[in-house]
């Protein structure tokens, strides 16, 4: 048997193994990040094509950077925001959604600022770095939603108090938002199952995540195409895509 059939065969064994495990069980998480949205056309961050690779995350995705030089941080984010609008979510996104509507208390936790989840049809979301086609002033309450392109001059103004608008996201150097935080807390701590799909758990606090439900005796399922540093801590690593992968593992459930 040639060396593909051999891992079809492991694939479809641990496929059957952890459906057996988890078919019954009722609290779902899917804890998400680029790699999931990369088939959708959206760059990842650190992989060989990632985003830090070309960009200055502290220059143009942080807090001081910002302040520094918001037109500059602005004209990266439009960059990004164009990317996102044109994009659509793929069978990865899909595959979860349609999942909810079968577990209706699943939930996602991602780290993804592009919306794709919820255009999948996903309810129960919880962005925990924010939407990036959402605004908010940095002075008032102000907030909106983008429609098709963030209006010239940059920075964008607020309408409201006049002054400077800024991304609904979470830059490096910030926390993130507390309410947002207990929830995902809270979230991974009760859940029976954790499925870790395309992330280099790499950024904090997010990372401790999987540790909380595991802690708590959650079943942690990841899906990437490379281990990550947690892997070991995982109770089964699915090597793929999540195109590849999501489709068969939850549709069998
Ligand atoms: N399917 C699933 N996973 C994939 C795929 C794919 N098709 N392609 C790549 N991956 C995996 C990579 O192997 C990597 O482990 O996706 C992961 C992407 O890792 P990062 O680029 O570090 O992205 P992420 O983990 O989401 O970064 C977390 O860091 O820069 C900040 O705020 C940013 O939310 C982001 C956070």
């Amino acid at each position: 048997m040639d060396n593909n059939n051999n891992n079809n065969n492991n694939k479809s064994n641990i496929f059957q193994n952890i459906k057996d495990k988890i078919i019954d069980l009722d609290k779902f998480v899917f804890l998400t990040g680029a790699g999931i949205s990369k088939e959708s056309g959206i760059p990842t961050f650190r992989g060989p094509e990632g985003l830090w690779r070309k960009y200055d995350p502290m220059t143009l995705a942080s807090i001081s950077g910002f302040y520094e030089d918001p037109k500059l941080v602005w004209e990266f984010y439009k960059y990004r925001q164009e990317l996102v609008y044109n994009c659509s979510p793929n069978p990865g996104h899909v595959s979860i959604a349609d999942f909810e509507k079968i577990k209706e208390s699943s939930y996602v936790l991602t780290q993804n600022i592009d919306g794709l989840h919820e255009k999948a049809g996903s309810n129960n979301i919880i962005e925990l770095h924010g939407n990036i086609l959402k605004v908010e002033c940095t002075v008032c309450k102000f907030k909106d939603k983008i429609k098709e392109k963030i209006e010239e001059p940059l920075p964008p103004i607020c309408k409201i108090c006049k002054n400077t608008l800024r991304p609904s996201v979470i830059l490096f150097g910030e926390p993130l938002n507390q309410e947002v935080w207990e929830k995902a807390e809270q979230i991974s701590n009760n859940c029976d199952v954790m499925f870790i799909v395309g992330t280099s758990l790499n950024v904090g606090p997010v990372n401790q995540l999987p540790l909380y439900a595991k802690r708590n005796g959650a079943i942690l399922i990841e899906v990437n195409p490379e281990p990550t540093v947690f892997t070991e801590i995982m109770d089964y690593y699915v090597q793929g895509s999540a195109t590849e992968v999501l489709p068969q593992l939850l549709g069998i459930v």
